[in-house]
């Protein structure tokens, strides 16, 4: 059983990703530049920008924090999307979710220029990345193929199992995993909450990724010998060992299965480190205008 070490692969990638903004600016290109829009106070959220902009700093990309209270008008967030649409300055921009009810998610994301966003929200990024099209693919489903790619993890005419149908991971999953490249070329099923029998799909697959939100829904018993397994979920479960009070579970019971895997990943530490990387590595894609 090989442990797939996405703390590690991700800062490897921060290291590349700084080399190669040292050589942009060097050639006196501009350096790339991310904004974030954050709505409210919640905690989750200032976090997850606050853990952005630091890495924007890391591998040294201009970052901009917009701010705005939770009572933000729709209208108004809609004008800030247009004005970053139109900045030749911001290269890639993010609007932090979730928004407060009063605003469509939907429609704020709609308004982002596809060229800009980052986060591979937008439906025209979406569907560019189902027909393979040059596009931001979103995070973390990004971040999972560099897992494999850098574990040299094979992948053609294998039978992939993906657990969960969530628009940010388990479509997108299945989506790229079916693709005809590497790594893709997998014959691939979808399972979710109504699927009847799921062991009997997971027993059939070389790489199973778990992305249901279950904590520890994937036994032992459920996974053949020798398979890859790709633990996505992070659900957070109260500890008395922790100083934050609360601990990372993952969608996998990690002690019973990993010793049938060939590859696993950790949570945390396996798939979870490598979802800001990837926002990273689509800033410096925006930065090059290599989506158009
Ligand atoms: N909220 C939780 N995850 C994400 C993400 O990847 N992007 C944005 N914009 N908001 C989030």
């Amino acid at each position: 059983m090989k442990l797939i070490d996405g703390k590690s692969v991700a800062t490897q990638i921060k290291l590349e990703i700084a080399e190669e903004v040292k050589q942009i600016v060097a050639r006196g290109d501009k350096r790339p530049h991310l904004a974030a829009i954050l709505v409210g106070h919640d905690g989750g959220s200032e976090t997850y920008v606050a853990n952005k902009v630091r890495t924007c700093e890391e591998v040294g990309f201009k970052s901009s924090l917009i701010r705005y209270e939770e009572d933000v008008t729709e209208e108004d967030l809609l004008k800030k999307v247009q004005e970053l649409n139109e900045n030749p300055d911001v290269d890639g921009f993010i609007v932090q979710l979730p928004l407060p009810r009063h605003i469509s998610e939907q429609k704020v994301i709609e308004a982002i220029d596809y060229r800009k966003d980052v986060d591979g929200f937008h439906p025209e990024n979406v569907g560019r990345m189902s027909i393979g099209l040059p596009c931001f693919v979103s995070a973390t489903p990004s971040g999972i193929l560099e897992l494999l790619k850098r574990y040299n993890i094979e992948t053609s005419g294998k039978h992939c199992v993906v657990l969960g149908r969530s628009n940010i991971v388990g479509k997108p999953m299945a989506a790229l995993m079916m693709q005809k490249e590497y790594p893709g070329d997998c014959t691939v099923t979808v399972c979710h909450s109504r699927t009847k029998n799921i062991e009997k799909y997971t027993l059939e697959a070389d790489i199973i990724i778990a992305a249901m939100g279950v904590p520890e829904f994937l036994k032992a018993d459920m996974v053949k010998e020798g398979a890859v397994v790709i633990d996505v979920g992070t659900t957070r479960i109260p500890s008395e060992k922790t100083k934050s009070g609360f601990k990372l579970s993952g969608d996998v019971a990690f002690d019973e299965v990993a010793p049938k895997c060939s590859f696993i990943t950790p949570v945390p530490g396996g798939v979870g480190p490598m979802t800001i990387v990837s926002l990273m590595r689509n800033t410096l894609l925006a930065g090059k205008k290599a989506i158009y």
